[in-house]
């Protein structure tokens, strides 16, 4: 505006800037529904994206109370049962309680302490809040007395541990070993037929050592492989048994990348599977 003033004068210039800044306007004015246009369209499109996420959030939420809900209050109704008769029979002198039924306790309860432990890791992990205490760790001496209190759990299964060369020692939090172990001990244990082996690998491989375990049991079909590390994923097959909620696989990955190692798998379909883990050598001092 002030140039157009300083050069009133000039007739010619004056109707030049005019002209200019009329364009300008118009030019403004004819983008401007467009511009609003295209951003509205943008902000639309990104509330759809957000609503949709917002509803599988939910839909996975409902899937995760109704399978949580379904494995808790199987033991928990269990443990009721025996509870009450057992105060039943104690308030009449007769609480001699049979060793199957106490064993049956145990059992629910351990399986109930599990699937609890469970959900509190997996959310740790979603909230990357999992604390590992990393220490340098001889895998050899930390893993064979886990092996040992295995060999109790595995049914009709044997277990085979093999120290391969002379792994170097490894940053590990040996509580966190057991449980990755114990997830996957227990994975080739319910893949696979009674009576089949299970090996139990440690050998040193680049920068660190491995940790494998070995069954031959029914294995992992190429479609489902990509998926087994997934929360909740469980093969129809596994479903179709109604146990675990399909947490093992998702918790065992989160333990490893808290680590700052490595898992992995290999199978083959009716021959068995191998998943191997990875961890960092400690380094000297
Ligand atoms: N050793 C294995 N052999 C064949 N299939 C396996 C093996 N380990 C895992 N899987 C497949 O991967 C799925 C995911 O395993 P994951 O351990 O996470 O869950 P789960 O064993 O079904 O339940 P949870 O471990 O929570 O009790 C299993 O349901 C099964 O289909
Ligand atoms: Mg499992």
């Amino acid at each position: 505006m002030r140039e157009l003033v300083l050069r009133k004068k000039d007739h010619v210039t004056v109707r030049k800037e005019l002209r200019q800044e009329r364009t300008a306007y118009s030019y403004m004015a004819l983008a401007t529904p467009l511009v609003f246009g295209a951003f509205g369209l943008l902000l639309g499109r990104r509330h759809e994206r957000l609503r949709s996420a917002q509803e599988q959030i939910n839909r996975m939420h409902e899937e995760f109370c109704a399978i949580a809900a379904h494995d808790l209050r199987n033991p928990i109704t269990a443990l009721q049962l025996r509870l009450e008769t057992l105060r039943e029979r104690m308030k009449d002198g007769s609480a001699n309680l049979p060793a199957e039924a106490l064993e049956r306790l145990v059992t629910n309860t351990r399986r109930l302490d599990q699937l609890v432990s469970q959900l509190l890791d997996a959310t740790r992990i979603d909230s990357r809040k999992l604390e590992i205490a990393a220490v340098p760790t001889a895998l050899p001496e930390c893993i064979s007395p886990i092996v040992d209190r295995l060999r109790m759990t595995v049914g009709k299964h044997s277990l085979e541990l093999a120290i391969e060369g002379a792994p170097p020692a490894v940053m590990a939090d040996p509580s966190r070993l057991d449980q990755i172990l114990t997830n996957l001990v227990d994975n080739a244990a319910k893949y696979s037929p009674d009576g089949t082996p299970i090996r139990i690998a440690i050998r040193p491989e680049q920068g660190g050592a491995t940790l494998s375990v070995t069954d031959r049991g029914f294995g992992i079909s190429k479609d489902e492989l990509p998926h087994v590390f997934e929360r909740f994923y469980q093969s129809s097959r596994a479903r179709a048994k109604k146990s675990g909620l399909g947490l093992g696989l998702y918790i065992t990955k989160g333990l490893v990348d808290a680590h700052g190692g490595k898992i992995s798998v290999a199978s083959q379909p009716n021959r068995g599977s191998t998943f191997a883990v990875w961890l960092p050598r400690a380094t000297p001092g």
